[in-house]
């Protein structure tokens, strides 16, 4: 794919459904007794393989006319390995669940999913007395059935896919599942939980939260209305941002405040972003995203602003390299085990197109202004950097070009079309 500088970016586009709350949604559905209508599931490959991983534990998940309905039950075990694609959240998700389900299964991924760690799921979980075991801390992983007993863990990351594993094996164990959370990370599993009728109870601990999760408790069926992505509202906005004249709107997109760090930062950088018809959808905030170009100015965020906006640093390294000054992000040693190793990726995409920035281990700063693009970007299979590239093409002096845009299907099908409609010239090669 190749974008072509371009613009002014105008109308309003709906974006698809919360990936992470899109997982949840099927996952706490094969969990509960009776059926699950879930509206707006992102239908993107990562959450099909959730889907797919669901049936291959003998559930069924089918689509009847605008819902997705699944019918929850007993796990069996599968006669197939589970091969979750791209996907790290529905991998290490359902890892939680299927030991606590007390099911043997081997997981499998793609070539990126399979250089990503899977030792943080299975440590706790053979805390709770899973046998399970890892290639060299990676997949393929296989777990044995057996049943857990709950422990007490803290969290020794701001890992809501840590968390959620936890709780979800927690959900099928002998006794309290207790979770420290010393830094808040996303929550949609703790907001859901109760949906589907868990107790769950939630107490503030400094910073972060106590959570204590009563075990074997029996989920029931539920209804579900995804909200929009935010994450992928997030390269919308910045577009809107850098290109001069733009004015986008994006209705009903989720304002949970452990997931939009981003657009507190963009407002700091000058973004002129606003929070139209504030609402609520199924426990969670929703609102009408709006966005108009502004200039942009640096900026500097410690380790602390790096949870509530973990997926959203490649967009907002394309933010930077269009604002006045140098920008400098800090905390930034989890984007290594993303998708790809993204603060490598995010510093060579931005080098790639003549923006001058530079990396420690966990930190980055890009030197601002109007890059000159012109580049051919490795993406190594990660979606996030895709898109960003393609965002920078659209401002740039010369067009960018992405060697594989196969991966933005992971989590954006429709990134082109929406683009296309606003007024942005993307064009796929084929
Ligand atoms: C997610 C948690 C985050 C995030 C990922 C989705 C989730 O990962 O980066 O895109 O749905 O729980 P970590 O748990 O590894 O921080």
């Amino acid at each position: 794919m190749t974008a072509h500088p371009g613009g002014p970016l105008k109308g309003e586009a709906v974006l698809p459904g919360d990936k992470s709350i899109s997982h949840r949604a099927l996952i706490f559905g094969g969990l509960a007794r009776g059926q699950t209508r879930i509206r707006n599931l992102l239908t993107a490959d990562d959450v099909m393989r959730t889907a797919a991983a669901l049936r291959g534990f003998g559930l069924s998940v089918e689509r009847e006319g605008e819902e997705i309905v699944v019918e929850g039950g007993p796990w069996q075990s599968p006669d197939h390995m589970i091969y979750c694609g791209n996907s790290g959240t529905g991998v290490r998700l359902l890892m939680g669940a299927a030991a606590g389900q007390g099911v043997a299964v081997s997981f499998e991924g793609d070539a990126s999913l399979r250089v990503r760690p899977m030792e943080r799921v299975l440590e706790p979980l053979r805390d709770m007395g899973l046998e399970g075991t890892s290639t060299e801390g990676h997949l393929p992983v296989s777990l044995s059935a057996g049943s857990l007993r709950a422990i007490t863990y803290r969290l020794p990351k701001a890992s809501a896919q840590l968390k959620t594993a936890v709780l979800l094996a927690g959900l099928g164990a002998e006794g309290d599942t207790v979770i420290e959370e010393p830094i808040l990370c996303r929550d949609h599993t703790e907001r859901m939980l109760p949906a589907f009728g868990a107790e769950l109870v939630i107490e503030e601990m400094g910073e972060g939260r106590k959570l204590t999760l009563p075990g074997r408790q029996q989920l029931k069926g539920a209804k579900v209305t995804v909200p929009g992505d935010p994450s992928s509202a997030a390269f919308l906005l910045v577009a809107g941002a850098i290109l001069s004249g733009s004015e986008i709107t994006l209705p009903g997109v989720l304002i949970n405040e452990t997931r939009i760090g981003f657009i507190e930062t963009l407002r700091e950088m000058g973004a002129q972003v606003s929070l139209m018809n504030e609402r609520e959808e199924g426990g969670e905030p929703i609102a009408d995203l709006h966005v108009r170009s502004s200039a942009l100015k640096a900026i500097h965020l410690g380790p602390e602003r790096a949870p509530a906006q973990i997926d959203e640093y490649p967009i907002l390294a394309v933010a930077a390299a269009f604002a006045e000054g140098t920008t400098r992000f800090e905390g930034l040693d989890e984007l290594r085990v993303k998708e790809s190793d993204r603060l490598a990726a995010t510093a060579a995409l931005l080098t790639e197109n003549g923006v001058t920035c530079r990396t420690g281990e966990d930190w980055l700063e890009i030197d601002g202004g109007t890059p000159k693009g012109g580049g051919l970007v490795k993406t190594h299979h990660d979606h996030r950097i895709a898109m960003s590239s393609l965002i920078l093409g659209l401002g740039a002096a010369e067009p960018v070009t992405v060697d594989d845009c196969e991966m933005i299907a992971t989590s954006f099908p429709n990134f082109a079309g929406l683009m296309a409609s606003l007024g942005a010239n993307i064009k796929e090669h084929v």
